[in-house]
């Protein structure tokens, strides 16, 4: 079984726990907020690497129909629970089962680090979209903060932490530039990349609140020091 599959088969019941209190809620509001933005709304939307289906319900929340896919089966169960009304299927981002210029909007979220082949992943982003649909990636970025975590998580997996996302997954991380140049290269036109977050779940209470109040700040004039990227890209029409 794949390593990154069954680590989430097994932390698939508590994942929900992360974004229940106030700090996750806002956390993955905030990144859904940024990938709300660069997508068309009331659309039909595929969410690559959907987890428990936490974007799904929002896209459906917003007016627009969606379809989940994960590469863990523990989590499709969940998502199905959360979005009865959605289908979900188990299977990897880069081979879709779905036809061509199916979907009006493709979303990835905390997923894209994972895939190990991004290309491949990117090209079946683009042939199930219809012309003019649009895909937004929202990935932890590499910087020299986040350059850090691979070690801490390999550490984490010899200790047995068991913690989401904890292990050594051979996860990857992105450059603004690096992220842009993909998204050219699969075909997808009218490319925007920013950054995103600076106010991590993990940090405690009143640090939280602070870092929550400068991170429109931070986003706007010092976007290497928030972590994530989210990038978008549109199917060009005809
Ligand atoms: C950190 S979780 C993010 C889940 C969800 N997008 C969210 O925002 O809560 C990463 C998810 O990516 C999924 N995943 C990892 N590699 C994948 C792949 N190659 N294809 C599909 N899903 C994958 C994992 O199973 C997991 O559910």
């Amino acid at each position: 079984m794949n390593k990154v599959q069954q680590h989430y088969d097994e932390i698939a019941d508590i994942y929900d726990d992360r974004y229940d209190g106030h700090r996750g809620r806002s956390y993955h509001r905030h990144i859904s907020d940024h990938v709300m933005s660069v997508l068309p709304k009331g659309g039909f939307l595929l969410d690559l690497g959907c987890g428990t289906g936490l974007f799904v319900e929002r896209y459906i929340q917003e007016g627009g129909r969606a379809v989940g896919l994960d590469i863990s089966p523990g989590m499709v169960r969940h998502g199905r629970q959360r979005c009865p009304e959605s289908g979900f299927c188990v299977g990897t981002a880069d081979v879709l089962p779905f036809r061509d210029g199916t979907f009006d909007a493709l979303a990835s979220l905390l997923a894209f680090s994972y895939v190990p082949d991004p290309e491949a992943m990117l090209e079946e982003s683009y042939r199930v979209l219809k012309p003019g649909g649009r895909i937004a990636i929202c990935t932890l970025s590499r910087t020299v903060f986040t350059s850090i975590v691979p070690v801490i998580y390999q550490v984490g997996e010899k200790v047995g932490l068991k913690k989401v996302g904890v292990g050594d997954f051979n996860e990857r991380y992105y450059t603004n530039g690096e992220i842009a140049c993909l998204l050219e290269d699969a075909g997808f036109a009218d490319i925007s990349v920013g950054r995103c977050s600076f106010a991590h779940l993990n940090l405690a209470d009143p640090v939280f609140s602070l870092a929550r109040k400068v991170e429109p700040f931070i986003e706007e004039k010092l976007p290497y020091l928030a972590y994530n990227v989210c990038a978008g890209g549109k199917k060009p029409e005809g």
